[in-house]
Protein backbone atom coordinates (compact mmCIF):
# COMPACT_ATOMS: atom_id res chain seq x y z
CA UNK A 1 0.00 0.00 0.00
CA UNK A 2 1.43 3.02 -0.55
CA UNK A 3 1.05 6.07 1.71
CA UNK A 4 0.53 10.03 0.56
CA UNK A 5 0.30 12.66 2.31
CA UNK A 6 0.47 15.65 -0.50
CA UNK A 7 -2.13 16.52 -2.90
CA UNK A 8 0.77 16.59 -5.40
CA UNK A 9 1.81 12.99 -4.94
CA UNK A 10 -1.69 12.05 -4.91
CA UNK A 11 -2.64 13.80 -8.18
CA UNK A 12 0.17 11.78 -10.23
CA UNK A 13 -0.95 8.90 -9.08
CA UNK A 14 -4.50 9.14 -10.02
CA UNK A 15 -2.72 10.39 -13.69
CA UNK A 16 -0.94 7.44 -13.78
CA UNK A 17 -3.88 5.05 -13.12
CA UNK A 18 -5.90 6.74 -15.38
CA UNK A 19 -3.70 6.43 -18.55
CA UNK A 20 -3.71 3.10 -17.92
CA UNK A 21 -7.18 2.66 -17.56
CA UNK A 22 -7.76 1.62 -14.09
CA UNK A 23 -11.10 2.50 -12.46
CA UNK A 24 -10.62 4.03 -9.12
CA UNK A 25 -13.02 3.16 -6.01
CA UNK A 26 -12.60 5.84 -3.18
CA UNK A 27 -13.23 5.10 0.78
CA UNK A 28 -12.97 8.17 2.97
CA UNK A 29 -12.76 8.08 6.82
CA UNK A 30 -11.87 9.84 10.00
CA UNK A 31 -10.00 7.10 10.98
CA UNK A 32 -9.71 4.73 14.00
CA UNK A 33 -11.14 1.92 11.81
CA UNK A 34 -13.25 -1.23 12.21
CA UNK A 35 -15.10 -4.19 10.41
CA UNK A 36 -17.55 -1.76 9.52
CA UNK A 37 -15.08 0.71 7.13
CA UNK A 38 -13.21 -2.39 6.47
CA UNK A 39 -16.31 -4.06 4.71
CA UNK A 40 -16.36 -0.41 1.90
CA UNK A 41 -12.96 -1.03 1.56
CA UNK A 42 -14.04 -4.45 0.23
CA UNK A 43 -17.38 -3.40 -1.53
CA UNK A 44 -14.84 -0.61 -3.10
CA UNK A 45 -12.90 -3.37 -4.33
CA UNK A 46 -15.59 -5.10 -5.92
CA UNK A 47 -16.34 -1.72 -8.31
CA UNK A 48 -12.68 -1.05 -9.27
CA UNK A 49 -9.02 -1.67 -10.23
CA UNK A 50 -7.72 0.79 -7.64
CA UNK A 51 -9.04 1.32 -4.20
CA UNK A 52 -8.16 4.97 -2.34
CA UNK A 53 -8.83 5.10 1.64
CA UNK A 54 -8.40 8.53 3.22
CA UNK A 55 -8.14 8.86 6.78
CA UNK A 56 -8.65 12.53 7.75
CA UNK A 57 -10.14 13.96 11.07
CA UNK A 58 -12.32 17.07 9.52
CA UNK A 59 -12.06 20.11 11.76
CA UNK A 60 -15.03 21.50 10.17
CA UNK A 61 -17.63 18.80 10.96
CA UNK A 62 -16.86 19.15 14.45
CA UNK A 63 -18.82 21.53 16.53
CA UNK A 64 -17.29 23.53 19.13
CA UNK A 65 -18.55 21.60 22.16
CA UNK A 66 -17.69 18.10 20.20
CA UNK A 67 -15.10 15.53 20.53
CA UNK A 68 -12.51 16.87 17.87
CA UNK A 69 -9.57 16.78 20.14
CA UNK A 70 -10.30 13.36 21.81
CA UNK A 71 -11.55 11.14 18.19
CA UNK A 72 -9.52 8.37 18.41
CA UNK A 73 -6.67 8.47 16.27
CA UNK A 74 -5.23 5.67 15.28
CA UNK A 75 -3.16 5.31 12.34
CA UNK A 76 -0.57 3.10 12.73
CA UNK A 77 -3.59 0.25 13.43
CA UNK A 78 -5.74 1.62 10.64
CA UNK A 79 -2.59 1.91 8.05
CA UNK A 80 -2.01 -2.05 9.19
CA UNK A 81 -5.98 -2.87 9.09
CA UNK A 82 -6.14 -1.27 5.46
CA UNK A 83 -2.93 -3.12 4.00
CA UNK A 84 -4.29 -6.16 5.66
CA UNK A 85 -7.50 -5.38 3.39
CA UNK A 86 -5.11 -4.85 0.07
CA UNK A 87 -5.98 -1.20 -0.18
CA UNK A 88 -3.75 0.15 -2.75
CA UNK A 89 -3.34 3.82 -1.39
CA UNK A 90 -4.17 5.72 1.67
CA UNK A 91 -4.36 9.51 1.62
CA UNK A 92 -3.41 11.37 5.19
CA UNK A 93 -3.04 14.65 4.77
CA UNK A 94 -2.39 17.50 7.08
CA UNK A 95 -5.63 19.92 7.72
CA UNK A 96 -4.00 22.66 5.80
CA UNK A 97 -3.54 20.38 2.88
CA UNK A 98 -6.66 20.42 2.78
CA UNK A 99 -7.64 24.03 3.95
CA UNK A 100 -4.85 25.83 2.61
CA UNK A 101 -7.17 29.29 3.47
CA UNK A 102 -7.54 27.28 7.29
CA UNK A 103 -10.65 25.85 8.33
CA UNK A 104 -12.50 28.50 8.81
CA UNK A 105 -11.75 30.68 5.69
CA UNK A 106 -12.32 28.07 2.96
CA UNK A 107 -14.80 27.31 -0.04
CA UNK A 108 -17.90 25.48 1.62
CA UNK A 109 -20.54 23.32 0.22
CA UNK A 110 -23.98 23.82 1.82
CA UNK A 111 -26.80 21.17 1.32
CA UNK A 112 -29.91 23.16 1.59
CA UNK A 113 -32.82 21.13 4.22
CA UNK A 114 -31.39 17.88 3.90
CA UNK A 115 -28.55 19.18 5.51
CA UNK A 116 -30.33 21.13 7.95
CA UNK A 117 -32.70 18.77 9.65
CA UNK A 118 -32.01 15.98 12.50
CA UNK A 119 -28.01 15.61 12.54
CA UNK A 120 -28.49 18.59 11.06
CA UNK A 121 -30.21 20.47 13.47
CA UNK A 122 -28.64 19.15 16.76
CA UNK A 123 -25.28 19.58 15.34
CA UNK A 124 -25.47 23.32 13.35
CA UNK A 125 -22.77 23.03 10.68
CA UNK A 126 -22.10 19.22 10.47
CA UNK A 127 -23.09 18.49 7.43
CA UNK A 128 -21.68 21.77 5.29
CA UNK A 129 -18.21 20.49 7.01
CA UNK A 130 -18.72 17.22 4.98
CA UNK A 131 -20.28 18.16 2.45
CA UNK A 132 -17.66 20.41 1.75
CA UNK A 133 -14.36 17.92 3.07
CA UNK A 134 -15.95 15.10 1.05
CA UNK A 135 -16.30 17.68 -2.79
CA UNK A 136 -12.50 18.68 -1.57
CA UNK A 137 -11.62 14.90 -1.53
CA UNK A 138 -14.11 14.25 -4.60
CA UNK A 139 -12.05 16.65 -6.94
CA UNK A 140 -9.14 15.05 -5.49
CA UNK A 141 -8.91 11.49 -5.67
CA UNK A 142 -11.95 11.83 -8.68
CA UNK A 143 -12.83 8.57 -8.39
CA UNK A 144 -15.50 6.84 -10.34
CA UNK A 145 -16.95 4.95 -7.52
CA UNK A 146 -17.24 5.88 -3.55
CA UNK A 147 -18.46 3.79 -0.74
CA UNK A 148 -20.52 5.31 2.04
CA UNK A 149 -21.74 3.48 5.28
CA UNK A 150 -25.51 3.17 5.82
CA UNK A 151 -25.15 3.66 9.39
CA UNK A 152 -24.46 7.43 8.39
CA UNK A 153 -28.10 7.37 6.65
CA UNK A 154 -28.16 11.37 6.42
CA UNK A 155 -24.71 11.91 5.35
CA UNK A 156 -24.84 9.04 2.47
CA UNK A 157 -28.21 11.55 1.43
CA UNK A 158 -26.44 14.80 1.74
CA UNK A 159 -23.40 12.96 -0.18
CA UNK A 160 -25.82 11.89 -2.94
CA UNK A 161 -27.42 15.12 -3.35
CA UNK A 162 -24.46 17.25 -3.46
CA UNK A 163 -23.12 14.99 -6.27
CA UNK A 164 -26.05 15.32 -8.24
CA UNK A 165 -26.56 18.83 -7.71
CA UNK A 166 -22.74 19.61 -8.85
CA UNK A 167 -22.76 16.97 -11.80
CA UNK A 168 -19.97 14.68 -10.24
CA UNK A 169 -19.83 11.74 -12.44
CA UNK A 170 -19.03 9.73 -9.52
CA UNK A 171 -21.43 7.03 -8.49
CA UNK A 172 -22.23 6.53 -5.02
CA UNK A 173 -22.66 3.13 -3.14
CA UNK A 174 -23.96 2.62 0.10
CA UNK A 175 -22.67 -0.36 2.04
CA UNK A 176 -25.12 -2.09 4.70
CA UNK A 177 -24.00 -1.25 9.03
CA UNK A 178 -21.98 -3.47 10.32
CA UNK A 179 -22.85 -4.61 14.33
CA UNK A 180 -21.63 -6.39 17.10
CA UNK A 181 -23.53 -9.16 17.79
CA UNK A 182 -25.34 -7.56 20.42
CA UNK A 183 -27.00 -5.30 17.51
CA UNK A 184 -24.87 -2.33 18.64
CA UNK A 185 -23.57 -0.68 15.40
CA UNK A 186 -20.32 -0.67 15.20
CA UNK A 187 -18.80 3.05 15.74
CA UNK A 188 -15.57 4.66 16.75
CA UNK A 189 -17.23 6.53 19.07
CA UNK A 190 -17.68 2.93 20.79
CA UNK A 191 -14.42 3.25 22.12
CA UNK A 192 -15.95 6.16 25.02
CA UNK A 193 -18.37 3.24 25.83
CA UNK A 194 -17.01 1.18 29.27
CA UNK A 195 -18.71 -2.10 29.17
CA UNK A 196 -21.93 -1.88 30.96
CA UNK A 197 -22.76 0.70 28.49
CA UNK A 198 -22.34 -1.37 25.72
CA UNK A 199 -25.59 -3.74 26.71
CA UNK A 200 -27.45 -0.14 27.23
CA UNK A 201 -26.34 0.83 23.69
CA UNK A 202 -27.72 -2.41 22.27
CA UNK A 203 -31.20 -0.85 23.03
CA UNK A 204 -30.66 2.13 19.78
CA UNK A 205 -30.52 -1.01 17.40
CA UNK A 206 -33.90 -2.87 19.64
CA UNK A 207 -35.74 0.42 19.64
CA UNK A 208 -35.07 0.44 15.39
CA UNK A 209 -36.25 -2.91 14.95
CA UNK A 210 -39.58 -2.37 17.42
CA UNK A 211 -40.61 0.97 14.96
CA UNK A 212 -39.80 -1.40 11.87
CA UNK A 213 -41.26 -4.45 13.22
CA UNK A 214 -44.28 -1.57 14.48
CA UNK A 215 -44.90 -0.15 11.37
CA UNK A 216 -44.99 -3.69 9.46
CA UNK A 217 -48.09 -4.87 11.81
CA UNK A 218 -50.13 -1.84 10.28
CA UNK A 219 -49.86 0.53 12.75
CA UNK A 220 -50.34 3.80 11.52
CA UNK A 221 -50.08 6.37 14.46
CA UNK A 222 -46.21 7.02 13.60
CA UNK A 223 -46.18 9.27 16.57
CA UNK A 224 -47.29 6.67 19.02
CA UNK A 225 -44.85 4.66 16.94
CA UNK A 226 -42.02 7.36 17.71
CA UNK A 227 -43.10 7.70 21.49
CA UNK A 228 -43.18 4.26 22.43
CA UNK A 229 -39.48 3.56 20.94
CA UNK A 230 -38.49 7.23 22.74
CA UNK A 231 -39.46 5.48 25.72
CA UNK A 232 -37.58 2.07 25.48
CA UNK A 233 -34.79 4.43 24.97
CA UNK A 234 -35.11 6.76 28.22
CA UNK A 235 -35.84 3.32 30.23
CA UNK A 236 -32.79 1.85 29.43
CA UNK A 237 -30.60 5.27 30.37
CA UNK A 238 -30.54 6.61 27.17
CA UNK A 239 -30.76 10.52 26.00
CA UNK A 240 -32.38 10.46 22.64
CA UNK A 241 -32.21 14.08 20.55
CA UNK A 242 -34.66 12.62 17.99
CA UNK A 243 -36.69 9.34 17.32
CA UNK A 244 -38.57 9.52 14.02
CA UNK A 245 -39.76 7.47 11.29
CA UNK A 246 -39.12 9.25 7.66
CA UNK A 247 -39.59 8.85 4.43
CA UNK A 248 -35.92 7.43 2.90
CA UNK A 249 -35.89 9.20 -0.31
CA UNK A 250 -35.45 12.41 1.36
CA UNK A 251 -36.20 12.29 5.61
CA UNK A 252 -39.71 14.14 4.52
CA UNK A 253 -42.45 13.49 7.38
CA UNK A 254 -43.87 9.99 5.41
CA UNK A 255 -47.59 10.57 4.04
CA UNK A 256 -50.53 9.75 5.59
CA UNK A 257 -50.67 6.04 5.48
CA UNK A 258 -47.28 5.32 3.63
CA UNK A 259 -45.86 2.40 4.98
CA UNK A 260 -42.56 1.43 3.05
CA UNK A 261 -39.52 3.45 1.65
CA UNK A 262 -39.45 4.95 5.03
CA UNK A 263 -36.11 4.94 7.76
CA UNK A 264 -36.45 4.67 11.37
CA UNK A 265 -33.64 7.41 12.79
CA UNK A 266 -32.43 7.71 16.13
CA UNK A 267 -29.78 9.74 17.78
CA UNK A 268 -29.59 9.29 21.69
CA UNK A 269 -26.69 10.33 24.49
CA UNK A 270 -25.63 7.85 27.00
CA UNK A 271 -23.35 9.63 29.50
CA UNK A 272 -21.08 12.03 27.24
CA UNK A 273 -21.19 9.66 24.34
CA UNK A 274 -23.09 10.32 21.44
CA UNK A 275 -24.94 8.07 19.11
CA UNK A 276 -27.27 7.08 15.54
CA UNK A 277 -28.50 4.64 14.19
CA UNK A 278 -31.14 3.84 11.39
CA UNK A 279 -33.57 1.10 10.17
CA UNK A 280 -34.58 0.73 6.55
CA UNK A 281 -38.16 -0.25 6.18
P1 LIG B 1 -16.27 7.89 9.63
O1 LIG B 1 -17.17 8.08 10.78
O2 LIG B 1 -14.87 7.47 9.86
O3 LIG B 1 -16.96 6.86 8.65
C1 LIG B 1 -16.37 6.56 7.41
C2 LIG B 1 -17.36 5.71 6.63
O4 LIG B 1 -17.59 4.49 7.32
C3 LIG B 1 -18.74 6.41 6.49
O5 LIG B 1 -19.22 6.22 5.17
C4 LIG B 1 -19.57 5.67 7.52
O6 LIG B 1 -20.95 5.66 7.22
C5 LIG B 1 -18.98 4.26 7.43
N1 LIG B 1 -19.29 3.48 8.62
C6 LIG B 1 -19.14 3.83 9.92
N2 LIG B 1 -19.58 2.86 10.73
C7 LIG B 1 -20.03 1.86 9.94
C8 LIG B 1 -20.61 0.57 10.18
N3 LIG B 1 -20.85 0.13 11.42
N4 LIG B 1 -20.96 -0.20 9.12
C9 LIG B 1 -20.73 0.25 7.85
N5 LIG B 1 -20.18 1.45 7.56
C10 LIG B 1 -19.83 2.24 8.59
O7 LIG B 1 -18.36 9.41 8.11
C11 LIG B 1 -17.26 9.92 8.25
O8 LIG B 1 -16.17 9.27 8.78
C12 LIG B 1 -16.97 11.36 7.83
O9 LIG B 1 -18.13 12.13 7.99
C13 LIG B 1 -16.45 11.46 6.37
C14 LIG B 1 -17.48 10.97 5.35
C15 LIG B 1 -15.14 10.68 6.21
C16 LIG B 1 -16.17 12.96 6.04
O10 LIG B 1 -15.25 13.50 6.93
Amino acid sequence: MQIFSQTGELRRYVAEQRKQGQRIAFVPTMGNLHQGHYSLIEIARQHAEVVIATVFVNPTQFGPNEDFNRYPRTLEQDQAGLEQHSCDVLFVPAVDEIYPYGAEHGVRIEVPQLGDILEGACRPGHFVGVATVVTKLFNLVTPDVAVFGQKDYQQLLVIRRLTRDLGLPIEIIAGPTLRESNGLARSSRNQYLIDGQREIAAVIHQSLLSMAENVRSGITDFEKIEAEARRLLENAGLQPDYVVLRASGDLAKPALGQNTDLVGLIAAKLGSTRLIDNILI
